[in-house]
This record gives C-alpha cells, sequence and structure tokens, in this order.
C-alpha cells in the first residue's frame, strides 16, 4: 500500500468485517446477561450495528467499490476474549462486569477506527464518507457511555 487512500480502503474493509463479528457476537453477549437494562442496551446496539452495516455499503458504494471484507484479528480476539468472560463466570453480577469491560473494548477499538477513518476520508477530500463515519462514530461513543453508566450506576456495585 503506497497511498493514504489505499490504507483507507484497506482499514474500511478491516471495519466491515469486524462489524460483522460483531453483528454475530452481540445476541449471546445480551442473552448472557441478567442486567435487564443492559440485555437492552446490547440488543440496542445490535440494531445499531446492523445500519451502521448497510452505512458501511452506502460508504463503500460512493466510493464506487464492491464491499469487501479483511479479516481483523484484534476483532477477532476481543470477540474471543468476551466469550472466555461469559465461559469463565457463573456469578451474574460478576458476569455482567465482565460483560460490559468485553462490550467496552470493542467499543474502544470501533472508536479508534472510526475516527481515523472520519479524520482520513477528510484528508481525501471524502465529504459525504466522512459525515457518514462520524455519524457511526457518534452511535458508538454514545453505546461506550451507555455501558460506563450501566458499570457505575448498577451493575459494578452488585458484582463487588
Ligand atoms: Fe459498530
Amino acid at each position: 500500500m503506497k497511498s493514504l487512500h489505499e490504507l483507507f480502503v484497506h482499514l474500511l474493509q478491516d471495519i466491515y468485517f469486524a462489524e460483522q463479528q460483531i453483528e454475530k457476537s452481540l445476541p449471546e453477549l445480551a442473552q448472557s446477561a441478567k442486567s435487564e437494562n443492559l440485555r437492552l442496551a446490547l440488543e440496542s446496539h445490535l440494531k445499531e450495528t446492523k445500519g451502521q452495516i448497510e452505512r458501511l455499503d452506502e460508504i463503500f458504494g460512493l466510493m464506487q467499490l464492491s464491499p469487501e471484507t479483511e479479516e481483523c484479528e484484534a476483532i477477532e480476539g476481543l470477540i474471543d476474549e468476551a466469550q472466555e468472560v461469559i465461559n469463565a463466570t457463573e456469578e451474574q453480577p460478576v458476569r455482567d462486569a465482565g460483560i460490559i469491560a468485553s462490550a467496552q473494548a470493542v467499543e474502544h477499538y470501533e472508536i479508534a477506527r472510526y475516527g481515523t477513518l472520519a479524520a482520513w476520508a477528510d484528508q481525501l477530500g471524502l465529504s459525504a464518507v466522512s459525515v457518514l463515519l462520524n455519524q457511526t462514530l457518534e452511535e458508538e461513543k454514545k453505546a461506550d457511555a451507555t455501558l460506563n453508566s450501566l458499570a457505575l450506576l448498577q451493575v459494578n456495585q452488585k458484582a463487588a
């Protein structure tokens, strides 16, 4: 890869793969949650994730590229860890704290990626693409903030 444009497309394919893995993993995370509010938050983020995948389809379309995925080992590792936390915990409030920790790690990864992609889209003069990437970035930040307040106000105390 010689140009920022090529690297941009590579990261786009990487996050496209990541979102699809997240879409697959969220139902189990939600089902494993004891806290009703946590389950609802994860289910609502699943809906958002489906919209984010459609937004990426739209971005590929705007760039006249066919949507392709690039395997993202980082997200596979984060999802594997989430699975390990579920397998290794029995006490439900503790498991909920672990689920939040895992989901926040995924959100932080996405925030890093979408932040970079939006900045690069601006740099490359792809303003319509940048608008779409920023919409997803804001959703990821909100999802992270929701998980944070669930942890602080409800889950951590019960787990402790
Ligand atoms: Fe996402």
